[in-house]
């Protein structure tokens, strides 16, 4: 019998059961899950206690426990590129031990973390300087993995930002470099060029730009620029100063890296102290990930309703709404983070996936979204699972009233997924405005909210550096427990291969050096409208 049988019929005999029917005065509490101050409330979905047990039943057949425990000591997990995952070792404690090949590979990464611990506090005390003075700025210039950790953490932790501002650039085109440098005074830029592979297209394009703007203000651009990569012979033939390049191992995948040397932005802007902080956030939930009891591990049922959602009741997306204007750029992080982690249609051995790959994961800040897309999301036909994430106070005590206000739009809005309203309801309401017949019909039929969508709430104290390293370490646990039940390795990404490949052969052709013989003619036809 397939694993997936129990959860099925569940689905099948409760179909139409309303998540309200199921609320008794346990249930906020008993279909919640806490984890050092932070709270996931999944009260609001159509979980149940046998649904519940079903699932957890699916986490161990499918050797969650088992993978869980081989990630955590080194084993090569990632099996199509022979590599070990160990983003965890970037954030391990001072005692702990994990081998690859038989190495302990923790005394080589605190010494890297010293290292960019030691350049963050020269470039922020100024004793590391640019050719004009002090460093004002720093740019960041990486893609996917190589940026978006850094980005989205730089902006949720702004509040703790004391080091010099700090910019991002990925895309390719050429405005978007154009517009971070200008303004920027070359002579007082740090320039971070930020590349696992050290090889992609993007940023090795945009770091040639900067190095020439820099080159024409000061005598020696190389002096001004660092490097986080894994291939130091690349970085060296680049001419950054090996004392500047900052390394890691092929066993931390980029979307998995912010905690290491691609983090260094980060460190720069609010220091090592602060950023120890956001690793021992990540530590913490690791620690909870490896010791909770599945039906009370964070991970585990954040995972576990993502399955029931996705690959249960078929909702095909999930939206991730944080009520933390700092938080914009989580759902960006989270796209790569999932869907180039579990948008796989072929399982480990090669077979074809049983059930839908990972969801498509989208989202904005609250309360803006609301005034964008929850239209869809409560009145639309089809359903949209949503995340919401909020904190108990911000960061900005003057305007604890507009704190109020953002949480009581984060806990409405899913309040009113949950009831909905009724046809009876929206009558009345039509008849106190004076409609009657025909009319009052019509017009309440479009204020009628059929209510019983569900949705989660992550609720934490602060966003403080420790809280934003549980929330992605949370995330990135999720991302692994999903893809072990899915059969996937969340650990490579050739999907992405194809599209470099064709962009590669098409440079040529619209430079007018090759012909389009062999493109469809779609492509064939916009290449003569581009050209
Ligand atoms: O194209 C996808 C990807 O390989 C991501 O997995 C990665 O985060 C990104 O490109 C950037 O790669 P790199 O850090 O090697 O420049």
């Amino acid at each position: 019998m397939s694993k997936w049988a129990d959860l099925q019929r569940l689905h099948d005999v409760n179909r139409g059961r309303h998540i309200l029917d199921l609320f008794d005065e346990s249930r906020a509490v008993d279909f919640s899950v806490t984890a050092d101050g932070m709270l996931f409330d999944y009260s609001k979905t159509s979980i149940d206690s046998a649904t519940r047990a079903a699932l957890v039943r699916l986490a161990e057949v499918s050797g969650v426990a088992e993978k869980r425990a081989a990630m955590f000591s080194g084993e090569k997990i990632n099996d199509t590129e022979g590599r070990a995952v160990l983003h965890v070792a970037l954030r391990a404690g001072e005692e702990a031990v994990i081998r690859v090949d038989g190495q302990d590979v923790l005394p080589e990464v605190r010494r890297i973390r010293a290292a960019c611990a030691a350049f963050a506090r020269d470039v922020r005390s100024g004793a590391f300087q640019g050719q004009g003075g002090r460093i004002t700025d720093v740019v960041n210039i990486g893609i996917g993995g190589s940026d978006l950790g850094p980005a989205m953490a730089t902006l949720a932790l702004a509040p703790y930002h004391d080091g010099p501002r700090c910019h991002f650039v990925s895309n390719v085109d050429g405005a978007h470099i154009h517009d971070v440098l200008q303004g920027l005074d070359p002579t007082t830029t740090l320039v971070i060029v930020a590349s696992k592979t050290f090889t992609t297209i993007e940023t090795m394009t945009n770091a040639d730009t900067a190095k020439r703007w820099m080159g024409a203000k000061v005598a020696d651009p190389a002096a001004q620029f660092a490097a986080v990569s894994t291939a130091r012979d690349k970085t060296s033939a680049y001419g950054i100063d090996p004392a500047r390049v900052f390394g890691f191992e092929d066993w931390v995948g980029g979307r998995y890296s912010m905690w290491g040397p691609i983090g260094l932005a980060l460190m720069i802007a609010i220091g090592p102290e602060r950023f120890d902080e956001f690793l021992a956030g990540g530590r913490a939930m690791d620690q909870h990930f490896l010791t909770a009891p599945f039906a009370a591990n964070m991970p585990v049922m954040l995972a576990l309703v993502g399955i029931w959602h996705n690959q249960i009741c078929g909702h095909a997306t999930r939206a991730v709404l944080p009520y933390d204007q700092r938080l914009a750029r989580l759902p960006a992080y989270l796209q790569q983070l999932e869907m180039e982690s579990n948008g796989k249609r072929v399982a480990i051995d090669g077979s074809d996936l049983e059930t839908h790959s990972g969801p498509v994961v989208w989202g904005e800040p609250g309360t803006n979204g609301q005034h964008a897309f929850y239209q869809l999301i409560h009145q639309g036909t089809r359903v949209v699972p949503c995340e919401f994430l909020v904190a108990r106070r911000g960061h900005e005590p003057d305007l604890a009233h507009q704190h109020l206000l953002l949480v009581s739009n984060c806990l409405a809005q899913a309040e009113a997924l949950l009831r909905g309203r009724s046809l009876e309801e929206a009558r009345a309401i039509m008849a106190r405005r004076g409609a009657t017949g025909a009319e009052l019909e019509r017009q309440a039929r479009h204020r009628v909210f059929p209510g019983n969508r569900p949705s989660t709430v992550l609720a934490y104290d602060q966003l403080t550096p420790f809280t934003l390293g549980q929330i992605i370490a949370l995330y990135e646990h999720r991302v692994f427990v999903e893809g072990v039940i899915l059969g996937i390795n969340s650990y490579d990404q050739w999907g992405v291969e194809l599209g470099k490949e064709l962009a590669l052969a098409l440079q040529p052709v619209l430079e007018g050096k090759a012909g389009t013989e062999g493109k469809d003619g779609s492509t064939a036809a916009l290449v003569a409208f581009l050209r």
